[in-house]
């Protein structure tokens, strides 16, 4: 049975209830194959399963003072429906309230430099507020593993550093980034998109992995054609397309073991995420 604690005391009783390994799932909900995904893997490394659903209003615009925030798609019915059949022990959906009783936080966690490159150079303050709510999770929840979507590769590496730099006792267990029959990686954003618009997002998709196969031919990467593909498309707004490291998020010339190349691009209106890993030919 699927335990839903809307409160912190809630979720403190339903968690000392559970025995052997926890492993935890952080989303903001509206729940696809995706998280999914994640779910699953959580279900098969560990005795039993949280997963919180909070859309976090700190790592929005203006601490949530924005339509992205008000218009990000919420349904808990569907998102609870969705989880128990996936057998998970505990949802954690608490209200804004519930997680921040005194009003926003005076102290945060901050992810310095590595969270205001990419992402975070369109979104300033964008990953402090995510590695303030993930560590707040951390330590409500204190579970042995945590899983993060390589989907989201920038939050993962902040997340792995903080999880080094402040100590938490658990591993955090990535997951590659699972995509519709299209090639589109699933988002909870994507139900923003009209067919038109996810049609044109493909070239988000394609272009990277264009980039990929490139890289595994042995040819010249020319990342510059890339941003040309992407500038050019129709109905799409290049936001940034970097290669870099995926532990360090700093450029990289070469490709190579952590070599990933990242995007983001503006599609009617919707913002979209990706990145592939550029491995060089098989010797
Ligand atoms: P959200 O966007 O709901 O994503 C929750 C988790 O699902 C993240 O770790 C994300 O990388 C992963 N995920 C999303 N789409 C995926 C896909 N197509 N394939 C694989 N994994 C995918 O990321 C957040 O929420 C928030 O920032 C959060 C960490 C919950 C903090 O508020």
């Amino acid at each position: 049975m699927t335990v839903v604690a809307r409160t912190v005391a809630q979720l403190r009783s339903a968690v000392a209830d559970l025995q052997g390994s926890v492993g935890l799932v952080p989303t903001m909900g509206a729940l696809h194959e995706g998280h999914g995904r994640l779910v699953s893997l959580a279900a098969e490394e560990n005795s039993s399963v949280v997963v919180s659903i909070f859309v976090n209003p700190l790592q929005f615009t203006d601490l949530g003072d924005c339509d992205d925030f008000r218009h990000y798609p919420r349904d808990l019915d569907k998102d609870v429906a969705f989880l128990e059949k996936l057998g998970v022990d505990v949802v954690f959906a608490p209200t804004d309230e519930a997680m921040y009783p005194d009003g926003l936080p005076q102290v945060w966690v901050r992810a310095g430099e590595m969270g205001e490159r990419l992402e975070g150079a369109s979104r300033p303050g964008h990953f402090d507020g995510v590695t303030t709510v993930v560590a707040k999770l951390f330590q409500l929840i204190q579970p042995d593993r945590a899983y993060f979507g390589e989907k989201d590769a920038q939050q993962l590496a902040i997340i792995q550093r903080m999880v080094m730099d402040l100590d938490f006792p658990l591993q955090i267990r990535p997951v590659p980034i699972i995509r519709g029959a299209d090639g589109l990686a699933e988002s909870s954003r994507n139900q923003h998109l009209t067919p038109e618009a996810r049609e044109q997002a493909l070239v988000l998709p394609r272009t990277l992995a264009a980039l990929r196969d490139r890289a595994a031919a042995g040819d010249p990467l020319d990342v510059e054609g890339a941003r040309e593909a992407l500038r050019s498309a129709e109905g799409v707004e290049l936001d940034h397309l970097e290669v870099v490291d995926a532990a360090t998020l700093l450029p990289v010339s070469e490709v190579g073991a952590g070599a990933l190349a990242v995007a983001a691009i503006h599609v009617g209106g919707t913002r979209l995420i990706d990145n592939v890993r550029l491995l060089p030919p098989r010797a």
